[in-house]
């Protein structure tokens, strides 16, 4: 009751003596916890300090920028680019890659995030998160380019969310597992809450924006049909519907009691955008990464979203997210001849 707990910083030095990771692999990590901190204090404030609203401004998606889109870029770029851990940065809100400023220290890690998902929800006191993706920089690689980037999702290092909820909780893996922790506002510390978190296999829960529907392909059209038929229909049990819109929230719920997440192609943008709404690098990738490690399954319909080899960095992409077997049940239903 009265102990620190196992803080981020000591359960990733422990991380880097069991698996011989570098120093600059756990400073990165630290400058990203450094980061959601600071965004965890300003949403926590909100009208207080002057955050919420728009900020006038397009990013490369055409998408109207708030406030705090552009307030959190800034915070992540300062928190990773001067401790000499990240080789370059990438962010939904930034067209082109950041290469560090020429005076600073390099590091061997390429560091890409969405500092605000769900920023629709800043404006209306709901939750907002971070995700965050780690590739290795390739080596005497000194200011990467956009090729650089263009890893599968297979080959992250380590991938990550920060959900500002009624508490703040990190989610992380590096490839063994999930761990969750939560910060201590008191000792402004992330501590470990949550060990090795696994996805129930099945569930009754499913989270879609269901005003798109018109525009889906009739695989999904016949799987949330399904589901909403409840006991009386092929599936033979009742279904309970989600939408938060952070894309965040919806995954830390399913780390927490199961359930399945799609932003499923999307007829309209079929040409310009392969059908998806969501960005393959900066949250399906790591999303994907975090949902597998726990258990889970993460796919387009068509294909494991990680296995897909990225021709640019915003790139969209279709995504279906969660319980094992239900992911594969959609999965099945876009096989060729499957009734
Ligand atoms: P972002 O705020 O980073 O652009 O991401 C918002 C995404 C995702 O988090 C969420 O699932 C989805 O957009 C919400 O979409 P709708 O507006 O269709 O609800
Ligand atoms: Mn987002
Ligand atoms: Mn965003």
């Amino acid at each position: 009751m009265y102990g620190i707990g196992i803080t981020l910083t000591q359960f990733m030095l422990d991380e880097q003596r069991r698996y011989g990771a570098s120093g600059h692999f756990t400073g990165v990590l630290n400058d990203i916890a450094t980061a959601c901190k600071k965004i965890a204090s300003l949403t926590s404030k909100g009208a207080l300090v002057g955050v919420l609203g728009s900020a006038n401004t397009e990013n490369v998606q055409g998408e109207v920028q708030k406030k705090m889109d552009v307030i959190t870029n800034e915070i992540f770029i300062e928190a990773l680019q001067n401790n000499g851990n990240a080789a370059a940065l990438a962010s939904e809100e930034m067209e082109e890659v950041y290469n560090l400023p020429e005076n600073k220290p390099r590091g061997r890690y390429l560091v890409l995030f969405d500092p605000l998902d769900g920023s629709s929800n800043m404006d209306i006191n709901v939750s907002v998160g971070t995700i965050f993706s780690i590739l290795r920089a390739p080596n005497g690689v000194r200011n990467p380019t956009e090729k650089d980037f263009l890893q599968p999702g297979v080959t992250q290092v380590a991938a990550g969310y920060c959900l500002y909820g009624p508490s703040t909780i990190m989610a992380l893996t590096a490839g063994n597992g999930v761990n969750m922790f939560t910060l201590d506002r008191d000792c402004g510390e992330f501590i470990l809450t949550r060990e090795n978190v696994q996805i129930p296999a099945d569930t009754q829960e499913f989270a879609i924006n269901m005003s798109n529907e018109r525009y889906w392909e009739e695989p999904i059209k016949r799987y949330i049909k399904e589901c909403v038929a409840g006991k009386d229909g092929p599936r033979g049990k009742n279904f309970n519907m989600r939408w938060v819109a952070a894309m965040v929230a919806e995954i830390h719920r399913i780390l927490t009691r199961g359930g399945i997440f799609t932003y499923p192609f999307d007829e309209r943008v079929r040409h310009d955008s392969n059908g998806g709404k969501l960005r393959l690098m900066y949250e399906a990738n790591p999303m994907s990464f975090i949902i597998e490690q726990a258990g889970g399954m993460a796919h387009t319909g068509y294909e494991r979203i990680m296995e897909i080899q990225p021709t640019s960095l915003h790139q969209r992409i279709p995504v279906i997210q969660g319980s094992r077997n239900e992911v594969d049940l959609v999965v099945s239903y876009h096989r060729p001849n499957d009734d």
